[in-house]
């Protein structure tokens, strides 16, 4: 069975983007970049909520020159090489290969793709993968504290879930990052 793991990076008091939209303060430095990237690579398929997808369709055609850093270069190869589901009611067609759009976040189709994913599987943004959670379906959350407070936004983590998470890891970069893995499933 797959694991369904969430990954944010987020402001310490919790929000993925500022009242504004903005997450500049979120862009990763070459060593957060190089973890994730470790922790993205064997992903099979990525679940994206809209917005989301709309930020990471940028991975589809970056240039992966040479005048490009390495991590993005790795993480544009490791993107291309996904399967990928987005989850929307509006959008009309999708902007990248391996990609098929869902109408509606169905648990029970959510579950049987875990059964038959040979590899792991993750999902963001923030809206969809709280219905994850909130469904139980998420087996581990991964969030990547920037040492910043935004004061409102986007939360990273739904209203009105209750659960009971074990932390499983932890590391602090150099950057004052801090990662925290939590397992949310027993
Ligand atoms: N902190 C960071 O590092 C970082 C990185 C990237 C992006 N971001 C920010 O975080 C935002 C993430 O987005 P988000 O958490 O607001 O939203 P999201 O989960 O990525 O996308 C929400 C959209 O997903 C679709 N959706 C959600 N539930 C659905 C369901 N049950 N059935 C069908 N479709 C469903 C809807 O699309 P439709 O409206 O099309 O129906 C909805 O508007 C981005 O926009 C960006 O601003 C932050």
């Amino acid at each position: 069975m797959a694991r369904l793991i969430y990954s944010a990076i987020t402001s310490l008091d919790g929000y993925v983007e500022d009242k504004d939209g903005k997450f500049e303060w979120a862009a990763p430095d070459d060593e957060v970049h190089a973890f994730v990237n470790d922790l993205e690579r064997p992903i099979g398929t990525y679940l994206y909520g809209r917005r989301m997808y709309e930020t990471m369709i940028f991975w589809e055609t970056v240039s992966t020159g040479p005048e490009q850093p390495a991590v993005a270069r790795d993480f544009a190869e490791i993107w291309r090489a996904a399967e990928k589901i987005v989850y929307s009611r509006t959008l009309q067609k999708t902007s990248s290969a391996r990609t098929r759009i869902e109408r509606d976040f169905n648990p029970d189709a959510l579950r049987q793709l875990k059964a038959a994913s040979g590899s792991d599987v993750t999902i963001g943004g923030s809206e969809l993968a709280g219905q994850a959670l909130a469904a139980g379906l998420l087996d581990e959350c991964h969030l990547f504290l920037n040492p910043v407070l935004v004061g409102g936004g986007k939360r990273a983590l739904p209203d009105n879930v209750r659960a009971d998470l074990e932390l499983i890891n932890e590391r602090r970069f150099r950057n004052g990052v801090v990662h925290l893995q939590y397992r949310t499933s027993f």
